[in-house]
């Protein structure tokens, strides 16, 4: 049976209500360098949280299939839009073309049509935990928060470290959504646009508070995203610290234990945990963060720690498997040679949010570049709302005031309330237009991107 049959079949089969059955077809791999797949955008009925609700799928998947690659395959995408409004598809952390049908964030896909994606992954492309959303203009904090999206995964060298290649692996998507009593997704108020939505049930792979599965003496790497439009985690696994081995791009050098790690929207992570507690049940938790908005509260946690899920202890793993200390080195980007760009995020009158007093218009250049040049870009933020900066194409560094360099790579980072980053980047192998902007999708909506041009 080929690939594109298979998606077929997997989605005829959803739709006879099988999906708890057919775990295995919500993860497609490529095979000899290929992944050809039909991914279908639509409305589906889910079970969340004991209620009957109705979402946005891929597939009539919530999350959507896990698209699994190597580097320099060539995935193609048949994607049909059955929603109802027009949406897009971005592959968000992919260091690959944005132009034409590949990760091009200015393609718009009508109501009823279908669109063919190719994207061609550099046989240099590190290996890490990416994922897919909607990106159309004014309509991506609505669609996103309605559920869509997937995780992508880029195998490679990270996976041959002998330690990890023997972990366990689960993935762990942060969601947060709102229904009303009908189990539809109300409209967001203005005050939910200005501060960016956040919903009260919270979600960890479509589901509330699940069971995430351990092996005593084991070793578990967990690939997690913050697929939330604009809600922020500080994930905290209790008795359990996390071995952090790679942020949004790729691997650190080193593995770095953490007690908590601060997800903004869009931003990946991987870490490992051992199995080295008593076998039980540990609450995995968003510990308190302030981003500045006032207007949301989940629950009655009198703290303000809320539960995702839970670490249980499962079975016995063969042999105890240590956690590496050694990754994969990181490439450190040489000092630009041409003076800063300042990037100043704010909000203006009137429900518009700005970049340089600028909203965005798809037909301005903002910033232009030249391919193969390294520039260090100030964000600074005056307002009193953080803002997730995100840049489209190449990751980036974070420098520090210091001047030092963070050896890991993002394409997200938080620009605090009051506060500023300095990112460093180079524009390496594609010419063509794209966008950077704030990851609080709505933010994004009402204004808060701009254009750059790689030429
Ligand atoms: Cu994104
Ligand atoms: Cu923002
Ligand atoms: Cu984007």
């Amino acid at each position: 049976m080929t690939r594109r049959s298979f998606a077929q079949v997997s989605g005829a089969a959803l739709a006879l209500g099988l999906a708890r059955r057919l775990r295995a077809s919500e993860k497609y791999s490529s095979f000899d360098g290929q992944l050809a797949i039909a991914l279908e955008a639509r409305a589906a009925y889910k079970t969340i949280g004991g209620q009957t609700v109705q979402v946005m799928t891929y597939n009539g998947l919530m999350p959507g299939p896990l698209i699994e690659l190597r580097s320099g395959d060539v995935l193609k995408v048949r994607f049909t839009n059955s929603l109802g409004e027009p949406t897009n598809l971005h592959f968000h952390g992919l260091h690959v073309s944005p132009g034409g049908n590949s990760d091009n964030p200015f393609t718009m896909v009508e109501s009823g049509a279908t669109a063919d994606y190719e994207i061609r992954i550099p046989s240099d492309h590190l290996s890490g935990t990416f994922w897919y959303h909607p990106h159309l203009h004014g309509s991506t904090a609505k669609q996103v928060f309605s559920g869509l999206s997937g995780l992508i995964v880029i195998r490679g060298q990270l996976d041959a470290i002998p330690e990890i290649a023997e972990a366990a692996e689960t993935s762990l998507i942060l969601k947060d959504f709102t229904f009303d009593g009908s189990g539809s997704i109300p409209q967001a108020s203005l005050m939910e646009r200005m501060q960016g939505r956040e919903g009260r049930i919270l979600t960890l792979n479509g589901e509330v508070s699940p069971m995430i599965a351990i092996q005593q003496a084991g070793l578990l790497r967990c690939r997690v995203l913050n697929a939330s439009a604009s809600r922020y985690y500080r994930l905290h696994v209790e008795e359990h610290p996390m071995g952090l081995i790679a942020t949004d791009g790729g691997a650190l050098p080193r593995l770095d234990w953490r007690e908590d790690i601060l997800l903004v929207p869009g931003q990946r992570v991987e870490f490992l945990i051992q199995g080295n507690r008593n076998p039980g049940a540990y609450r995995i938790v968003s510990l308190p963060y302030n981003r500045g908005a006032t207007g949301m509260r989940v629950g009655r946690e009198a703290n303000g720690t809320l539960l995702l899920g839970q670490l249980t202890y499962s079975g016995l793993a063969e042999r105890v498997v240590p956690a590496p200390d050694r990754l994969l080195d990181v490439e450190f980007l040489p000092h630009p040679n041409r003076p800063n760009r300042i990037f100043q995020l704010s909000q203006g009158m009137m429900m518009s949010f700005d970049i340089n007093g600028r909203t965005f218009d798809a037909n301005r250049i903002d910033t232009a570049v030249q391919l193969g040049t390294v520039e260090d870009w100030d964000l600074v933020n005056s307002g009193q709302m953080d803002h997730p900066f995100h840049v489209h194409t190449n990751p980036f560094q974070l420098v520090s005031s210091d001047g030092l360099t963070e050896p890991a790579w993002r394409d997200v980072v938080n620009v605090p309330r009051r506060g500023r980053q300095r990112i460093r980047t180079r524009f390496s192998d594609f010419i063509g237009k794209t966008v950077y902007h704030c990851h609080i999708l709505d933010h994004e909506d009402l204004g808060m991107m701009g254009t750059l041009s790689v030429g």
